[in-house]
């Protein structure tokens, strides 16, 4: 009988370094006396915390950060929508163009990178069982939330018949590859990476960080790290008096790591919200950094407001993981809008074979059917603010890119 595996953590750590304790934080609480869980946890780290730190516990801690909760807080019923949640017509286009390109690099195996819970692996291999042969050969879940891999057990199992594996881990350090052609996939997990908050001030750059005030938590401006204006002058940026600026100094390495476990037949597929530094760090464009919070599909900008209770994000600087991808001798593909990338991979062929064509008949299921792939290419929202960068090395590298750039089959 097959069973997933389900990988436990080397060691019991954050992604950036931060250290639980055996799962729990401890002395945490919800609220003691008037204070609350998080104010707790930074009065046991001496009362002060960058807010890189704080943004890591706000959203991180096993017990009271956001994506620690039991079910996933983004999707329909959630705060936010991402591709994979938004509907089953971005899987569904990936796993016909993953179809396409099986027939020439052969099965592969599917690397999702942030996988929540499993979402986009269930709808994968849901539609892939509709092919002749399905061309996901094993699947890899990674997945840093301990809640999120307990619910994908469930939700993936009914999906293993014709897998040659299926394993659920907390990082890339907990698996290995099968050797397949591997296609990695990450959404929205750079942009919900833990960031340094920056401000110009006098012609210097100072720190954001997070303290325990009289009346709670406050922000405090203290000097800053020399690797953060490293950071900024490495991307040639100049900030102007008063600007803020995020800076996500674990990207690039990451992202790096993340390529090297592929193997030398890849394609890499990242969705996120993010400019290049040019863009990103323009004063004009974003003189108040790009720091959102998300709570009820409600924007608004101060993450003090309700730690563990708001996903808080910042944009992802596109220029970093080119580097990455520039260092590891991968080759980009291109960066697009996400409906520029489905109208390239064959989102119109996949409306076509559901039978949503012009001969439709026109009854309820067409028009809800319809009306959701409106939202995915919708150009005044995700179609258009969420991109997608496709990089590639070896076969399965050089068959992406020609099939994505309409030499193949085609399509763009
Ligand atoms: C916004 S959700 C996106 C979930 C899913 N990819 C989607 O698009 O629906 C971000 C997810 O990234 C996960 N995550 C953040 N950092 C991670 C890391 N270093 N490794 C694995 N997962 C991570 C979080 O736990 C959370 O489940």
């Amino acid at each position: 009988m097959y069973t997933i595996k389900v990988s436990r953590p080397q060691e019991n750590r954050g992604a950036f370094g931060a250290c639980w304790v055996a799962g729990k934080a401890s002395g945490s609480c919800a609220i003691l006396g008037a204070v609350t869980w998080i104010e707790n946890v930074i009065a046991e780290r001496g009362g002060e915390v960058s807010f890189c730190d704080f943004m890591e516990i706000a959203l991180y801690h096993p017990e009271h950060g956001y994506y620690s909760a039991s079910t996933p807080r983004w999707g329909r019923a959630g705060d936010f929508l991402t591709a994979p949640t938004a509907s089953s017509w971005y899987v569904a286009t990936l796993g016909h163009f993953l179809g396409k390109i099986s027939d020439t690099v052969g099965r592969v195996e599917v690397v999702d990178i942030a996988s929540g819970d499993g979402t986009f692996l269930a709808t994968l291999l849901e539609c892939c069982k509709k092919q002749v042969r399905s061309p996901v050969a094993s699947v890899v879940s990674v997945e840093r939330s301990e809640t999120m891999r307990e619910a994908q057990q469930e939700r993936l199992a009914e999906y293993t018949g014709g897998l040659e594996r299926c394993e659920i881990a907390p990082s890339i350090q907990d698996v290995t590859t099968s050797g397949c052609p591997c296609v990695l996939h990450a959404s929205e997990l750079y942009d919900a990476f833990p960031v340094h908050r920056v401000i110009m001030r006098d012609g210097k750059l100072s720190e954001f960080f997070v303290r325990l005030g009289k009346d709670g938590l406050e922000w405090a401006e203290l000097e800053c790290e020399p690797s953060l204006g490293d950071y900024l002058q490495r991307h040639e940026v100049l900030l102007a008096e008063g600007q803020v600026a995020e800076i996500n100094l674990s990207a690039e390495s990451f992202h790096r790591d993340l390529l090297q476990f592929c193997g030398g037949s890849a394609v890499a597929i990242v969705l996120d919200y993010g400019y290049e530094a040019r863009r990103l760090y323009n004063s004009r464009g974003r003189f108040g950094g790009s720091l959102a919070c998300y709570s009820r599909h409600q924007l608004s900008r101060d993450p003090l407001a309700d730690p563990g209770g708001l996903d808080i994000t910042a944009h992802v600087n596109w220029d970093d993981l080119h580097a990455a991808g520039k260092a590891e001798g991968w080759q980009p593909t291109g960066l697009w809008s996400l409906t520029e990338f489905l109208a390239r991979a064959g989102i119109a062929e996949v409306a076509e074979n559901e039978g949503l064509g012009i001969e439709a008949e026109l009854d309820a299921d067409t028009l809800i059917r319809r009306q959701e792939l409106k939202r995915i290419l919708d150009p005044e929202g995700m179609g258009v603010d969420l991109r997608v960068l496709v990089q590639g090395v070896g076969k399965v590298g050089s068959v992406v890119g020609e099939a994505l750039s309409g030499g193949m089959f085609g399509a763009g």
